[in-house]
C-alpha cells in the first residue's frame, strides 16, 4: 500500500511518501479501505517527539479515518462506509489501508463525504467530550471559546450553540465572518488591546464556562472572566494558576463510538458541520502537515486517499 510515514523526529519535511507492507487485522479488527484521513496539529507535536520519543520508526502519522469496510468485524459489513480513531491502535491513517476495531468505527452519516467525517473525529470528540460530558453545559449558559476557529473550536461553538448556549468565540478578525456563519453570537479578537474588557462587556457577571484550546497567554485571561463556581476546560494543559473557585477540566480526548454516535446525531440534524480549510493527496502529506504546523488552521485540513 501507499503511505506517508517519518523515520525521525523533525519538521515536516520529514514525512516522506512510499510503498509499505500491507496492515493483517488480527481476531476482531477491521480492515478499512481508507479515503480521507485528516491531519490536526497533534501530528504534528508527534512529528517533533512532543509526545515521548520512544517510538518504532517509520512511523505512519495520522489518527482520523474515513474510508469503507475492506474486511469486517463486529457488527459491520464489507463496503459500509465509516469513520473513527485509531487512538486506541497508535497512529497510522496516513495510509491505504488502516486497521481499527470496531468499537472505535461509526457509519458516515447520509450526504457527508470521507473527507469531512475524517475531520471531526477528534475535534468533534474533543468538544463533545469537554463540553457535554465533563463540563455538563446547560441551555442558558454563557461559553467562552479560545481558538475558536481552529478544527476543536469550530466544533466546540456549534456544539455549545446547539445545546442552546450563548457563545461568545475568541479569534483572528479574519476568522470572525467564519465563526458568526457557524452560530456564534459575538466574537473578540485576541489580538485587540482591549480584548479582555470586550469579554467582559460579553458576560458582565461571568462566563459559566471557557473551552479553551490555546494554553497561551489568552487561557490565563480567560479564565479569569470565569464566574465563582464556573467550569474551565482546558485541552493544552490547565492555567499556570489555577484558580480554587472554580471547577478546572483538563483532560486528554478519548474517542470512541459512544462519542461518535453522538457526534452523527448533530451532523445528521444539520447542527455540526466540519468545514474542510484545504485537501491535500497522499503523496503531498508533507506540505498539508507544514500548512497544519504554522497554527492557524480554519476548520480542517485533510488527506484524500485513493
Ligand atoms: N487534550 C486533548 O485531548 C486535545 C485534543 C485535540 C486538540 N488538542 C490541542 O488543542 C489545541 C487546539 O487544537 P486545534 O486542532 O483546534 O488546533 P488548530 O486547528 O491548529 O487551531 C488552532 C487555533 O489557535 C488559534 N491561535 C493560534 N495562535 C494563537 C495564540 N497565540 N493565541 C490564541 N489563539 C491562537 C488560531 O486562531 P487564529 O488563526 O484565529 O489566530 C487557530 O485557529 C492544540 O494545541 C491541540 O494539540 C488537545
Amino acid at each position: 500500500m501507499r503511505a506517508a510515514f517519518y523515520n525521525e523526529f523533525g519538521d515536516p519535511d520529514r514525512v516522506q511518501v512510499g510503498e509499505m507492507p500491507d496492515p493483517e487485522p488480527g481476531d476482531g479488527e477491521v480492515l478499512i479501505r481508507n479515503r480521507a484521513a485528516a491531519v490536526g496539529i497533534w501530528d504534528v507535536k508527534m512529528l517533533r517527539g512532543m509526545f515521548g520519543r520512544q517510538r518504532a520508526f517509520p512511523v505512519v502519522p495520522g489518527f482520523e479515518v474515513a474510508g469503507t469496510v475492506e474486511r469486517a468485524a463486529g457488527d459491520l459489513s464489507e463496503g459500509e462506509r465509516v469513520y473513527g480513531s485509531l487512538q486506541s491502535k497508535g497512529s497510522g491513517a496516513y495510509a491505504e489501508l488502516v486497521v481499527v476495531p470496531p468499537d472505535h468505527l461509526v457509519s458516515i452519516p447520509e450526504g457527508h463525504d470521507f473527507s469531512e467525517a475524517s475531520a471531526l473525529v477528534i475535534s468533534a470528540g474533543t468538544a463533545y467530550e469537554g463540553l457535554v460530558d465533563r463540563a455538563r453545559l446547560r441551555a442558558g449558559e454563557s461559553v467562552l471559546v479560545t481558538a475558536a476557529s481552529g478544527g476543536v473550536g469550530t466544533a466546540a461553538v456549534q456544539i455549545a450553540a446547539a445545546i442552546g448556549a450563548h457563545v461568545v468565540a475568541v479569534a483572528s478578525a479574519g476568522n470572525h465572518e467564519y465563526l458568526r456563519g457557524l452560530g456564534v453570537e459575538t466574537t473578540v479578537d485576541y489580538h485587540d488591546d482591549s480584548f479582555v474588557q470586550r469579554l467582559r462587556d460579553a458576560a458582565p457577571g461571568g462566563y459559566d464556562v471557557l473551552f479553551d484550546g490555546t494554553g497561551t497567554e489568552v487561557r490565563e485571561r480567560a479564565t479569569a472572566l470565569l464566574r465563582g463556581g464556573g467550569r474551565g476546560v482546558y485541552i493544552v494543559g490547565p492555567p499556570k494558576e489555577p484558580r480554587a473557585d472554580i471547577d478546572t477540566i483538563a483532560f486528554s480526548a478519548t474517542v470512541g463510538r459512544e462519542r461518535l454516535t453522538a457526534i452523527n446525531r448533530y451532523v445528521s440534524e444539520g447542527k455540526l458541520t466540519m468545514p474542510i480549510e484545504a485537501e491535500y493527496p497522499l503523496e503531498q502529506a508533507a506540505q498539508a502537515v507544514a500548512q497544519v504546523a504554522r497554527g492557524h488552521t480554519r476548520g480542517r485540513v485533510v488527506l484524500r486517499i485513493g
